[in-house]
């Protein structure tokens, strides 16, 4: 019998991995895949790695920097639960990409170093979690190596991020003698993840005979604390972003990486209902809506084609159905929608809330864009941030100018760099997060556009989206200031400042004038 709407919702976890380079994000996204059934071999999360790396020449850039920049997306089931984790570059050059990735997820796993603690990109991603009241579970790795105190890191989750920690297992020994967790509320017992096996005991006394007899009075000592005096698991506080509960592990050595599949699957919430400009819409709805949050190019070497990648918000996605593109009101026939595996994709046929599939498209889609089964609904929150980085796109042949206009156009869709077109009618110029996107676009219009380009300081530095409640104080300011006014992607004017000082002088001339750094994705134009 076909599964309904409301159980393929209710078995969907759609997830990330937040954390500092070199906390272990790769090595425990593979031991996830691996005890999660996806993959048969550690290391192919790696050898994947490598092969999407050598089939295109740009991502020379990401081998020899040792980064990644692809984002792509992840499905394995595990006792009946479908998780579909969103992977993330690591590199903050590229955290504008992140920041998408993670308004399509409902709950992240955050991993620190137990040596290190919270690092400082793991309290901007978690900073971003909380705005969007994404709960998070912990998971402190590398407890084989030599570690901090574990109340120690409790201590410093709570102190830097204002968030409750309610340790769920409690790492048995330490560095050396690491060799299991503790369950704090069951009494379970698990040591390595190559075994599915849990043993149940009485008390942490019987769980401390794993450990050699020097340890044992000191395990049993501060897991009776832990148990007395830390907060007990409550789901309506981790649910509502208060609370995380804690898992202690080494995605390496596998240790508590089954733990933490079982609380993905217990703990993390099913689908979220979204948030559209003209309803709420419910996972379990069964007209079938979904965003796009990530554009790819490049998967395939052999087809010049764009992934779209969309994360379906309610109903079924079914293959060969039409929808429709809020953006411009038009249809489009969902021919060829796709899963992605560890190493391999393959034809949806069907996709529920909360499930993510590429869909295929030659520039159609862009990100932030809204398909419904008719609707015109469109999808709040997939947000734009004010680029950090302006500069001039030098063509070395000047007669290519257009084709270099149509390349910036298909990168800006792509979300690559941000393109703005002043009004004054002067080149267009380019916005980026981090200096590493104008590598990745300079080698792109290399390598497919066979555009040869350098990059030149522009007389700006700092862009803003302009409105006003008023349409006339609007068409007054652009007027006013048209030297310093270009179009974005979506035709929306952005003023552009030569330094913070300007921006903040023209902001109090201009108190009609709304200059905000974050544009959220939703202007219906066509509809
Ligand atoms: P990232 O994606 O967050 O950047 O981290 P990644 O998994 O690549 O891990 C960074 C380094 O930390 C790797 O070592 C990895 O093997 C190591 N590591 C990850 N988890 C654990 C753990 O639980 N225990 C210990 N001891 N080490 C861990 P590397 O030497 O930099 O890379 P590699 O040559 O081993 O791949």
């Amino acid at each position: 019998m076909a599964e309904s709407i409301a159980e393929a919702v209710s078995r969907r976890r759609t997830f990330a991995i937040i954390s500092h380079p070199d906390a272990g994000k790769t090595t425990l996204t593979e031991k996830l895949l691996l005890f999660g059934g996806a993959i048969q071999l550690a290391g192919e999360v790696k050898a994947k790695k490598d092969r999407i790396q050598t089939r295109s020449d740009w991502m020379k850039i990401e081998r020899e920097r040792g980064i990644s920049v692809v984002t792509s997306v992840m499905t394995f089931e595990y006792n009946d639960t479908v998780f579909n984790l969103l992977d993330t570059p690591g590199h903050e050059d590229f955290a504008d990409d992140t920041y998408r990735t993670l308004t399509a997820v409902d709950a992240a796993v955050m991993v620190i170093d137990a040596a290190k603690g919270i690092e400082p990109r793991t309290l901007k991603l978690f900073e971003v979690c909380r705005l969007r009241d994404i709960p998070i579970i912990t998971f402190v790795n590398k407890m084989d190596r030599e570690s901090r105190d574990p109340f120690e890191i409790l201590d410093e989750v709570e102190q830097k991020l204002a968030l409750d920690c309610a340790p769920v297992t409690w790492p048995i020994g330490r560095s050396k003698t690491f060799c299991g967790t503790y369950h704090l509320a069951t009494n379970e017992v698990r040591g390595a993840d190559t075994q599915e096996r849990l043993t149940k005991v009485n008390d942490p006394e019987m769980a401390s005979h794993r450990l050699p007899e020097n340890e044992r009075d000191a395990f049993v000592e501060e897991t009776m604390l832990a148990i007395e005096a830390c907060k007990p698991f409550d789901r309506k506080a981790f649910l509502e972003g208060h609370l995380t509960p804690v898992f202690f592990g080494s995605a390496l050595r596998n240790f508590g990486v089954r733990d933490l599949i079982h609380a993905l699957g217990d703990f993390a919430p099913p689908p979220r209902a979204q948030v559209a400009d003209i309803r709420t819409v419910e996972a379990t709805d069964d007209r079938m809506t979904a965003f796009v949050f990530k554009i790819q190019a490049n998967m395939d070497p052999n087809h010049r084609d764009r992934i779209a990648f969309v994360r379906v918000c309610s109903g079924k996605l079914e293959r060969g159905m039409k929808a429709r593109l809020s953006r411009t009101g038009k249809q489009m026939g969902l021919t060829a929608p796709q899963f992605f595996f560890a190493s391999q994709r393959q034809l949806a046929d069907t996709a529920f809330a909360g499930d993510v599939v590429g869909i295929p498209n030659h520039g159609t889609l862009r990100i932030g864009d809204t398909l419904t089964e008719g609707e015109p609904l469109v999808f709040q929150g997939v947000p734009n941030f004010a680029p950090e980085i302006l500069r001039r796109v030098r063509l070395e042949d000047a007669m290519k100018a257009k084709k270099l206009k149509e390349a910036l156009q298909q990168m800006a869709e792509e979300g690559v760099v941000q393109l703005f077109s002043p009004e004054d009618g002067a080149p267009a110029i380019v916005g980026v997060v981090g200096a590493l996107q104008l590598d990745v676009l300079k080698e792109r219009l290399q390598a497919e556009y066979g555009l040869p380009v350098s990059f030149e300081m522009s007389r700006f530095s700092v862009c803003r989206w302009v409105s006003a409640d008023n349409p006339a104080e609007l068409d007054k300011f652009v007027t006013a200031r048209r030297g310093d006014i270009a179009r974005d992607l979506d035709g929306d004017p952005v003023f552009l400042a030569q330094d913070s000082f300007s921006l903040r002088y023209e902001a109090e001339r201009y108190p009609a004038i709304k200059m905000v750094a974050i544009k959220e994705y939703h202007v219906a134009k066509a509809a």
